[in-house]
């Protein structure tokens, strides 16, 4: 096989004491009487107090909970955050984050987002009489053109799902700020430690930690972080009031992916990196987007943001819905399942599968068409999955 340049060439630097902090921050021995080195999972509900009203910083574990609390501490370290907050899943972040505006506040939402934001949007959010537009804000002029007076908060991804546009944070905060509007930045595909927004200027950064940021794919959970006190004081209000927490176990799962996070994302980017050169030359493949190839229309961008890519590439198999099904189902390592960012690899047909709440229409306007195909590419050996995407090739295409 070709030897691989090095893929962090001309990138962003990696942020200073990552995987240490992700490995101390918050999880310090000397705050539990048994000095334990890994934080015990507080499975209890309530809290003694010492006189009514007098707690030791916990008094039931919807409103704060020890566990939750390591975790919160280690994720604000990474994300360059004075605060961090967890929900029961990437999309309860979301509803809490919502519920910051009110009754007629409008929200700009990137037209090419995950397809529960996009659904939670236009079928809960605008229900509840918030009005939502849906832009491509890769280009600044469309954003700027799309604000009212009303619009209170923009919500962007980066890179964007699937098609793996990238948005300019620090543009997107520039046109933002000169409004009162607070810009939310998914940070899902990239994890902490590929980029982070708030440096970049974004008031709120979100994560389904579902994905990288726990890495096994047995967690489903949410996070947000912000230097903004405002911000996190209402935020922490609305955590307790809506309840959407997540559970002491889940906390210390998260915990536990965080620790290697580093090294995983390390993997993920020569793995991604590799199957995007594989798939870029192959004759059955039309298209490749992988946002580490110098081929990507925004290569540039991309390593002046962020310190690296993720295993998440997308491409255009060559023919029509039955050639992308025949490889999908041919594949043998790779595992045909929706997510993404866990350290096996799996695949999937976003039209049919993760993008299907998407209406038909807008889907075909943003290229999500039926021969397009989503991997994340997990942390096997490299031979075994470009083998597998060759012989799936071959079955699609005999
Ligand atoms: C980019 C992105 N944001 C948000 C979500 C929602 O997160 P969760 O599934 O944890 O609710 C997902 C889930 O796939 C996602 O991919």
């Amino acid at each position: 096989m070709q030897k691989q340049e090095a893929p962090e060439k001309g990138f962003r630097p990696h942020f200073p004491h990552f995987a240490t902090q992700a490995i101390h921050v918050g999880q310090e021995p000397e705050q539990w009487s048994s000095q334990a080195v890994v934080p015990p999972v507080s499975l209890s509900t309530t809290f003694k107090q010492k006189a009514p009203g007098q707690h030791s910083g916990f008094e039931y574990s919807r409103s704060g909970n020890p566990t939750r609390n390591c975790l919160e501490k280690a994720v604000a370290a990474l994300d360059g955050a004075k605060y961090c907050l967890a929900f029961a899943s990437g999309l309860a972040a979301t509803l809490n984050i919502t519920h910051l505006l009110k009754p007629g506040d409008h929200i700009i939402c990137v037209d090419d987002v995950y397809g529960g934001t996009n659904r939670y949007f236009r079928r809960v959010a605008s229900e509840m009489g918030l009005k939502v537009s849906f832009v491509d804000c890769s280009k600044l002029k469309l954003l700027d053109a799309a604000i009212t007076p009303e619009t209170k908060l923009v919500w962007i991804e980066t890179p964007t799902n699937p098609l793996l546009k990238i948005i300019d944070i620090e543009g997107c905060a520039q046109v933002v700020h000169n409004h009162e509007i607070i810009l939310v930045v998914d940070n899902t595909f990239m994890s902490a430690y590929f980029q982070r927004p708030l440096d970049l200027g974004a008031d709120i950064c979100m994560y389904s930690a579902s994905k990288y940021m726990n890495g096994h794919s047995d967690v489903v959970m949410g996070l947000v972080s912000t230097n903004s006190e405002n911000l996190y004081k209402k935020l922490s209000f609305l955590q307790n009031a809506l309840g959407a927490i997540p559970s002491p176990f889940d906390c210390y799962l998260c915990l536990r992916g965080l620790k290697t996070l580093q090294i995983r994302m390390k993997k993920h980017f020569e793995n991604g990196m590799a199957v995007a050169r594989f798939l870029e030359v192959d004759p059955r493949v039309e298209e490749v987007i992988y946002a580490g190839l110098p081929s990507h229309p925004q290569y540039e961008l991309m390593q002046r943001q962020c310190t690296g890519c993720p295993g998440m590439v997308t491409f255009y198999i060559k023919g029509e819905l039955a050639h992308a099904e025949a490889f999908l189902k041919n594949l043998k390592i790779f595992t045909l399942a929706e997510s993404l960012g866990g350290y096996e690899s799996l695949a999937e047909l976003p039209a049919l599968m993760t993008h299907a709440s998407v209406p038909k229409e807008d889907r075909e306007e943003l290229g999500i068409s039926d021969t397009l195909i989503r991997l994340s590419v997990g942390l096997e050996d490299i031979e075994d999955l470009l083998e597998d995407l060759d012989q799936a090739l071959k079955a699609a295409h005999p």
